[in-house]
C-alpha cells in the first residue's frame, strides 16, 4: 500500500522496541533480563484500582467529555496547587491519553511547519519525532556527562533565536535521571524571560522520583512571570504505576488548552472513562504508596551506580531521579566480539543482549551515541543476576 511521505519522517520508538525484542526473545524459551523497560515494575496500587471497579459497577462505560470528567480535572487541580503549590482553573487543565498524547496535542498546537523548538540532549526518544511529525524543527542543545547532563543558561541562550517558538523542560529526565536544581531552573528562567515568544513545555512525569533531598521548587512557582506561555504536562504512569491505563494530563493557559482540546477531540475523543476514575483516586487519594516506591528506587539507584563502577572504563553520572542510569559505555567499542570492534554503543547493546542476556537501550536515538540506557525499574534481584552476567560476558571479550 502507498504511504504518506509523513510515515518517513518518524521513526519506531527505540525504547518500544526493546521491550518487543525481550518479548519475542521470552516467546521463544530464552530467559532475558529487562533493564529496558520504562515503566515502574509495581503493580498499581489496590486503592486505585478500587476505584476503577467502582467506576465500571456504577455505569462509567460512555463518553466523558472529550478534556475528561470534572472529578479528574478537579483532581489535577488540586494536585498542581498540594505538590507544586500552582493555581490553575479546571478550564486551564485537560486529562489525555497518557502524558504522550499531551506532549504530541501541545506540539501540535503549539508549533507549525518550520518553527525551531530547542530540546536538550540526551532527550526522550519521542520528543524529537514528535516534534517532526508536527512539522516543527527540533534544535538540538547538548549537555553532556561532563555537566552533569544538564543545560546551562548560556547554552540555552546560544540555542535561541529569532525562529525559536518552544523549548522543552524535563526534569528529572528520561533517560538521564538528571534532575535541575531551583537555582539552575531560575537560571533557565531568566533566559527565557527575554524570549517571549518561546512556548515552555515542562514535562514532570517523573516530578515523584527524587532520591536526594527535597524536590526543587516548580519553574513556574520559581518564575510565574512564564505562566502564561508554559504547558505543564503529566501523568498518572511513572508515580503511581499506571503505565497501561494511559491517562495524562496537561495545564496551561486557557487558549492553549482549548486547542490542544479541539486536536485531542478529532484524534481520541476521551481518555478511557474507567482508568479517569482510577486518576482521579490517584492524585486526589492518600499517597502513602509513594514514600516507599521512591526509597526502593533511591536503594537501587546506589545499587546500580556500585556496579557500574566495577566495569572498567565505564563512567555513569549519579542520577538524581526517575528510575534511569546512563553510562559511558565508550570505553567498550574497541573489545572485540565476533572478530570486529564493538564500535558504538548499539552494537554493545547487541552484545549484551546475546551474550548476556540482559537488555539495555542505545543511546543514539536520545541523541547521546556513547551511553546506553539502564532502567531499574526491576528487582535488586534482577539487577544482581543481570551486572553479574554483564560482567561475565565482558570477561569473555579481547
Ligand atoms: C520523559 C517522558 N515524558 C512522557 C512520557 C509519557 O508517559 P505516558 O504516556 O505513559 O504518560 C514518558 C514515558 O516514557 C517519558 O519518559
Amino acid at each position: 500500500m502507498r504511504l504518506s511521505p509523513r510515515t518517513k519522517l518518524v521513526k519506531p520508538s527505540a525504547t518500544l522496541a526493546v521491550t518487543t525484542e525481550v518479548a519475542r526473545l521470552r516467546a521463544t524459551g530464552i530467559e532475558v533480563i529487562d533493564f529496558g523497560a520504562g515503566e515502574p515494575d509495581f503493580d498499581t496500587p489496590q486503592r486505585i484500582k478500587d476505584a476503577a471497579t467502582r467506576a465500571l459497577a456504577a455505569g462509567a462505560t460512555r463518553y466523558t467529555p472529550v478534556v475528561g470528567t470534572r472529578q479528574v480535572r478537579e483532581a489535577v487541580v488540586a494536585k498542581l496547587k498540594r505538590v507544586n503549590d500552582l493555581d490553575y482553573a479546571v478550564e486551564e487543565t485537560m486529562v489525555t491519553c497518557g502524558g504522550k498524547h499531551a506532549l504530541y496535542s501541545a506540539f501540535q498546537a503549539l508549533f507549525g511547519e518550520g518553527d525551531e523548538v530547542v530540546l536538550p540532549a540526551p532527550f526522550w526518544v519521542s520528543y524529537a519525532d514528535m516534534l517532526v511529525l508536527a512539522g516543527a524543527k527540533p534544535k538540538i542543545a547538548h549537555a553532556p556527562a561532563s555537566q552533569g547532563f544538564k543545560l546551562t543558561a548560556q547554552q540555552l541562550a546560544d540555542a535561541l533565536d529569532a525562529r525559536s517558538r518552544g523549548v522543552i523542560l524535563n526534569s528529572p529526565s528520561n533517560p538521564t535521571g538528571a534532575a535541575y536544581s531551583e537555582r539552575e531552573l531560575q537560571s533557565l528562567a531568566e533566559v527565557l524571560v527575554s524570549y517571549p515568544d518561546v512556548a515552555i513545555i515542562v514535562d514532570d512525569v517523573y516530578e515523584m522520583l527524587y532520591f536526594d533531598g527535597d524536590r526543587p521548587a516548580h519553574l513556574l512557582k520559581l518564575a510565574p512571570e512564564l505562566r502564561d506561555r508554559t504547558i505543564v504536562v503529566n501523568s498518572v504512569s511513572k508515580t503511581y504505576a499506571m503505565t497501561g491505563w494511559r491517562i495524562g494530563y496537561a495545564a496551561g493557559p486557557v487558549d492553549a488548552l482549548a486547542a490542544m482540546g479541539t486536536i485531542q477531540g478529532q484524534c481520541t475523543s476521551n481518555p478511557t472513562a474507567i482508568a479517569q476514575a482510577a486518576a482521579a483516586e490517584a492524585l486526589a487519594g492518600p499517597q502513602d504508596e509513594l514514600a516507599p516506591m521512591v526509597e526502593e528506587f533511591g536503594w537501587r539507584r546506589d545499587d546500580v551506580l556500585a556496579r557500574f563502577g566495577r566495569l572498567a572504563g565505564v563512567r555513569c553520572v549519579k542520577p538524581a531521579g526517575a528510575f534511569y542510569a546512563f553510562p559511558d559505555v565508550s570505553a567498550l567499542f574497541p573489545r572485540v566480539w565476533r572478530d570486529r570492534p564493538l564500535g558504538n554503543a548499539s552494537r554493545v547493546c547487541e552484545f549484551l543482549l546475546a551474550e548476556a542476556r540482559v537488555a539495555l537501550v542505545a543511546g543514539d536515538d536520545f541523541a547521546a551515541p556513547n551511553h546506553v540506557r539502564l532502567s531499574y525499574a526491576t528487582s535488586r534481584e534482577n539487577l544482581s543476576r543481570g551486572f553479574d552476567a554483564i560482567e561475565g560476558a565482558l570477561a569473555t571479550l579481547r
